[in-house]
C-alpha cells in the first residue's frame, strides 16, 4: 500500500538512543521501501517553544539533518527540510488553532509535564505546540506518522482536528486523517539510571542516555554503569514484572538487534547482567558508532547540509503551499 509519511524531530541537541530506536530507525526502514513517499522535518519552530541559544539552534538544525542522513535516510529518496523555511506550517497552525477547542488542549499531558508547576510562566507556544504539529502533518495529506509512544496523544488530537475542520466546513476528506505508526514493542526507551523515567535529552545526567554522538568508550562506560537489579535474568516475560531496568536493557538489546524480546530472553535467561551488558555494549557500539562518526563528518560539510535542506524546503513548499491555498479558499479568504 502507498504510504505518505511525515515525521519531525526537534533540533534541541543531544539526540539519543530513544530518538533512534523510537523514531529515526523506523524512518530509515520507511525510506528504504520504494512504495513510500517520505518527508522528515527538522521542527525548529517547535524548538523555540522553550528558550534556545541562537548559535546552538543554528548548529542543532544542521546536526539533526546530519543525524537523519547518517542514520540512513537518503535525501535523494526522502524530503529533508526545516519547518521554519516553509511558511504554510505557521499559517496552518493559526487557522487550526481557531478550530481547536481549548478543552482539547487542556488534556495534553506533555504540556503539563513540560510546563511543570509554574504554568503561568510557560510560553503560549508551548501550549499550542500540538496544533503546530497537526498543521505539519495535515498540510501534506499524510497517511502515516512514525513516532515514539510519547507522541500518541498529539496524534489523536491531530486526527480530531482534521475531522472537526472537515465537518465545520462541510468538506469531507479534505484534511486526510492520519494513522500513527508506533512500534508495538520498544516504543519507549527508558533512562539507563531509572527504568521508570523516559530516556530524555533534558535529563541532567549524561549517564542516563546514549547520545548518537557518543564515542565507543562512552557507550561501553554508560552500559557498564547502567542500573540493574540483583536477580538473574529470567527466561520468560512475566518474570520481568516490576523489574523496569532489566526490561529496558533487554528491550534495547532486542530492538537494536532486530529480534523479539522472547528470543533475547532465550539467549540470556539464567545469565548475569554482566553477560548482557558486555554483549549490549558491543552491539550498540557497532551500530551507533558508525552513525556517530558519520554525523561528525557531515557536520563539517555545512554547504552540503544547507543544500539538502534548501532543496527539501523547495519541494515541501510546493506541496504545503498548494494545500494552504485550498484551505484558505474553503474558509472564505
Ligand atoms: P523529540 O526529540 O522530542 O522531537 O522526539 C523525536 C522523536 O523521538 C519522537 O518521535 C519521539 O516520540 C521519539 N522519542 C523521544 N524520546 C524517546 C524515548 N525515550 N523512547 C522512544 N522514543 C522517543
Ligand atoms: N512533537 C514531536 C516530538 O516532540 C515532534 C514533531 C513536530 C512531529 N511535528 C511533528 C512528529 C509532526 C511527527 C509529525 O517528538
Amino acid at each position: 500500500m502507498f504510504k505518505k509519511i511525515f515525521s519531525g524531530v526537534q533540533p534541541t541537541g543531544n539526540l539519543h538512543l530513544g530518538n533512534y530506536l523510537g523514531a529515526i530507525k523506523n524512518f530509515v526502514d520507511l525510506n528504504n521501501d520504494s512504495k513510500n513517499d517520505c518527508i522528515f522535518c527538522v521542527v525548529d519552530l517547535h524548538a523555540i517553544t522553550v528558550k534556545q541559544d541562537k548559535d546552538q539552534l543554528t548548529n542543532n538544525i544542521r546536526e539533526t539533518a546530519a543525524t537523519f542522513i547518517a542514520s540512513g535516510i537518503d535525501p535523494s529518496k526522502s524530503i529533508i527540510f526545516s519547518q521554519s523555511k516553509v511558511h504554510a506550517h505557521a499559517e496552518g497552525s493559526w487557522i487550526l488553532s481557531c478550530m481547536a477547542p481549548m478543552g482539547w488542549l487542556n488534556r495534553m499531558t506533555q504540556f503539563k509535564e513540560k510546563a511543570g508547576k509554574d504554568k503561568e510562566r510557560a510560553s503560549v507556544g508551548l501550549y499550542i505546540y500540538p496544533i503546530l504539529m497537526a498543521s505539519d502533518i495535515l498540510l501534506y495529506d499524510t497517511t502515516h506518522v512514525p513516532v515514539g509512544e510519547d507522541q500518541k496523544q498529539h496524534l489523536e488530537l491531530t486526527r480530531d482536528i482534521a475531522q472537526k475542520f472537515n465537518k465545520d466546513f462541510d468538506c469531507e476528506d479534505f484534511l486526510r486523517v492520519p494513522e500513527p505508526l508506533i512500534k508495538k514493542d520498544f516504543s519507549r526507551i527508558m533512562s539507563l539510571k531509572d527504568g521508570l523515567k523516559k530516556m530524555s535529552k533534558s535529563d541532567p545526567s549524561d549517564l542516563s542516555r546514549i547520545n548518537l554522538t557518543d564515542t565507543k568508550d562512552e557507550i561501553i562506560n554508560k552500559i557498564k554503569k547502567a542500573k540493574t537489579d540483583s536477580l538473574p535474568i529470567p527466561n520468560e516475560y512475566q518474570k520481568l514484572k516490576d523489574r523496569s531496568e532489566a526490561k529496558n536493557l533487554l528491550g534495547i538489546y532486542s530492538s537494536i538487534s532486530d529480534q523479539t524480546l522472547d528470543k533475547t530472553l532465550e539467549e540470556f535467561g539464567g545469565k548475569n547482567f554482566s553477560d548482557l551488558k558486555s554483549q549490549l555494549a558491543e552491539v550498540l557500539s557497532s551500530k551507533i558508532f558508525p552513525i556517530s562518526d558519520e554525523i561528525k563528518k557531515l557536520i563539517k560539510d555545512q554547504n552540503y547540509l544547507d543544500k539538502v535542506l534548501a532543496e527539501g524546503a523547495n519541494k515541501a513548499e510546493e506541496m504545503a503551499g498548494k494545500k494552504i491555498k485550498e484551505m484558505k479558499k474553503i474558509i472564505g479568504f
